[in-house]
């Protein structure tokens, strides 16, 4: 890079130089550098065309504007960006999930796509298979090792009674790297597996993305800690996470997509199952300690990444603040067509429409026969909260539509572009 830089100067020097020099010959006014009407100057002016020409598009490569190409993407998080993970391991998300685009469940907390599926399909690469799901997979454009309720730290209680996934941020990894292990066994093997795994210099060319740490946050909450005790493990909680990056590029991976954490405090969940004050309660409903540790979680996660920029030399890393897009939609559902940013859409009952004993896809037995008891709204696609604790298609779509040119990242480089480091 700083030798790019070191030639970009010399030849603007150079151009500098080369004007001074022909500008007799290009008469007086500096708008006649652009045309070329005296015989003599011709030659001249387009030697100095082509050098400015040459200094013009020079840092679009030099700065990264060519498209990466990304073979692969390997995602690691939670029920923001699981596509399977969690239903494999301990029963499919229920109906009406998958209801507006897969038309069946299909293993995501949605009616429809999830911000990771609109991701893949701009690099053009096909919806990310579960690393566990054990039917129909191929992985030749990467895996999710995503599931729903994950952590970044280890919990030490059980699904069944905390509701946080065991495949904890460790245990993605520890996937990862067998995925990663057994594939180049594997790809020796035969064409069969070749056609269903990724090729081997996909894993240093890939995108590895990250959504996960909104689960920490609430976790503690759900142990009854306070919000000054939630903030004081979250140094944990990021060294944790800094250590699985680290390991990631420690296998090949170069370039990483982190997402933020969102305004938890604006979901239902949160709204309905813990008691906060009015005055906790800030102008479009959302409870303020909760967004506040998430945006405490934030600053430290972008600090983080500074620091992994250093100690990672050859990592293209991008922050990107999914916080800000959500709280946007959120505050300002009715200007982006959206409306009650704060009622689930599947639910049953209450301010929220959430009930936390009857979540999405609910049924009970009535007369012998069963009935759902908590579907979906007439028209998700005007609503931004599915389920009480996830979005819908609509909004997913929105929010992938806001972060994928860059403006909500730091580096502030479109998603194509994520494999280019920045270090100017
Ligand atoms: C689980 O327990 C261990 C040992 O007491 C502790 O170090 C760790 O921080 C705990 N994890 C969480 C998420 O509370
Ligand atoms: C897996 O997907 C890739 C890309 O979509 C495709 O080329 C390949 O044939 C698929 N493998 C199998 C076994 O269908
Ligand atoms: C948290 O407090 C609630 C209400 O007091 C109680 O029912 C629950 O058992 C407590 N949870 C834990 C993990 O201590």
């Amino acid at each position: 890079m700083i030798l790019f830089l070191y030639i970009y100067i010399y030849i603007c020097i150079l151009i500098f130089r080369l004007y001074w020099h022909y500008k007799p010959i290009l008469s007086s006014s500096s708008l006649s550098l652009f045309w070329l009407s005296p015989m003599e100057s011709r030659y001249s002016s387009s030697v100095f065309l082509f050098l400015l020409w040459v200094v013009l598009s020079f840092p679009s490569s030099t700065f990264g504007l060519r498209s990466c190409h990304f073979p692969a993407i390997f995602n690691f998080g939670d029920s923001n960006s699981d596509t399977g993970g969690l239903s494999a391991a301990f029963g499919q998300a229920p109906h009406p999930n998958g209801v507006t685009y897969f038309h069946t469940p299909s293993g995501r907390y949605s009616d429809g796509r999830l911000v990771i599926d609109f991701i893949a399909e701009s690099l053009g690469l096909p919806y990310l298979s579960a690393y566990l799901d054990s039917v129909g997979s191929n992985f030749s454009h990467g895996a999710n090792f995503a599931t729903a309720g994950s952590t970044i730290r280890p919990q030490n209680t059980t699904i069944s009674q905390s509701g946080y996934s065991p495949i904890s941020l460790n245990v993605q990894f520890i996937q990862f790297s067998d995925f990663h292990r057994r594939t180049q066994i594997f790809l020796k093997k035969g064409e069969l597996f070749k056609k269903l795994l990724p090729k081997e210099d996909s894993f240093s060319q890939a995108l590895y993305t990250f959504d996960i740490g909104q689960n920490d946050l609430t976790a503690g909450y759900k142990l009854n800690l306070t919000t000054e005790q939630v903030k004081a493990y979250v140094p944990d909680v990021l060294s944790q996470l800094y250590n699985t990056i680290k390991n990631v590029y420690g296998q090949g991976g170069r370039s990483f997509w982190i997402h933020n954490t969102g305004p938890v405090g604006c979901l239902p969940y949160i709204l309905d199952r813990y008691l906060v004050t009015a005055a906790q309660i800030d102008k479009y409903g959302c409870a303020t300690p909760f967004n506040e540790v998430a945006q405490y979680f934030n600053i430290r996660l972008k600090a983080l990444v500074a620091q992994l920029r250093k100690d990672l030399p050859e990592a293209a890393i991008t922050y990107v603040d999914v916080y800000s897009v959500k709280y946007t939609l959120i505050s300002q559902a009715k200007k982006y067509g959206f409306k009650l940013p704060l009622v689930a859409c599947c639910g049953h009952g209450g301010k929220y429409n959430f009930n936390n004993n009857m979540r999405c896809g609910s049924k009970k037995t009535i007369k012998g026969k069963e009935v759902l008891i908590a579907k979906s709204c007439s028209n998700p696609s005007v609503r931004i909260n599915w389920d009480g604790i996830h979005f819908t298609e609509a909004a997913n779509k929105w929010i992938f539509e806001q972060i994928s040119d860059g403006s909500f990242s730091d580096p502030p480089i479109p998603l194509k572009m994520a494999c280019h480091r920045m270090d100017l």
